[in-house]
């Protein structure tokens, strides 16, 4: 006869309450990079507000527990995270219904630092899903730190549909470190949704002429090595920038703006 520990229970019964909350949640976007900077928070942010204008539930998940910046991108900085009767986590919710966590609303001040190793972190990330009260959601976006630590390792080995979409430039820089992303998600036993290229074109404000910044070709040619598809090629706009400083998305604040509608279109293929 086999013995059930009230640590076996335990156990199964997080692991039921966890299933119970992820199969309320729709379709699960991991963005992100082998490469700090070339716009993953941007690219979540956006897409984010994007399915939410579209009319869909959507959550938008922070991770990157180091350096949460989702929090300011979206005007949230000093707005703490409340929790509900049940002690759970009740996310944000902005305009279009988007809802929102980021350890950022747990901290108690703005630039207190996340001193963390491996087994708190993975931790935390478990309970941004078994103890969020996300509700019922079509879309939940979650936008990783750069490179393949912890917390995008745990976000691929808890969420068993989670879709990775990786971002870069085409920089040299960051086409090497982004390859070493895209084989960490094969080694991991997942499939790249797609590539997005970010910020390796322009387009003069002034005359409307495009200038290319880094080579506009290396995220195709990164995308046919990986047998991947680029789902899109966003450009570099000082409105971008700008929008991210004052905490509002782009897709919201000037939908009409190449960003937004290359955005809006890549949205539509998720
Ligand atoms: N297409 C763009 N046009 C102009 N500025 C952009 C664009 N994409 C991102 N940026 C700007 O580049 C900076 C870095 O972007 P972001 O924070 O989204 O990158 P990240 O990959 O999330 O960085 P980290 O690795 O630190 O998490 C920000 O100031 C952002 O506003
Ligand atoms: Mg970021």
């Amino acid at each position: 006869m086999s013995l059930v520990t009230l640590n076996d229970l335990e156990k199964a019964l997080k692991r039921k309450a966890l299933a119970d909350r992820l199969g309320r949640i729709g379709r699960q976007y991991l963005v992100m990079s082998g490469k700090g900077g070339v716009g993953k928070t941007t690219v979540a942010v956006n897409l984010a507000a994007a399915k939410a204008l579209s009319g869909a539930r959507v959550g938008l998940l922070d991770i990157d527990l180091h350096g949460p910046s989702v929090a300011l991108a979206l005007g949230l900085t000093g707005r703490p995270l409340s929790s509900d009767e049940d002690g759970r986590l009740t996310p944000l919710t902005l305009e279009s219904g988007l809802k929102v966590v980021t350890i950022q609303g747990l901290l108690k001040s703005q630039d207190e630092a996340v001193i963390w190793r491996g087994p708190r972190k993975i931790r935390a990330i478990r309970q941004f899903f078994s103890e969020v009260a996300w509700g019922d959601l079509d879309y939940l976006f979650i936008d990783a730190p750069p490179g393949t630590g912890d917390e995008p390792l745990t976000a691929l080995e808890m969420l068993a549909d989670v879709r990775p979409l990786v971002v870069t430039s085409g920089s040299r820089l960051s086409i090497g470190d982004v390859a070493k992303a895209l084989n960490f998600i094969k080694i991991v036993g997942r499939e790249t949704f797609g590539l997005i290229d970010n910020q390796s074109w322009y387009v003069c404000p002034a005359c409307g002429q495009e200038t290319a910044i880094h080579d506009r070709l290396a995220a195709a040619r990164l995308a046919g090595e990986f047998a991947i598809p680029l789902l899109a090629s966003l450009p570099l706009a000082l409105e971008v920038a700008h929008s991210a400083e004052e905490g509002r998305p782009l897709v919201w604040s000037r939908p009409g703006h190449v960003f937004s509608r290359m955005v809006a279109e890549l949205a539509a293929k998720l």
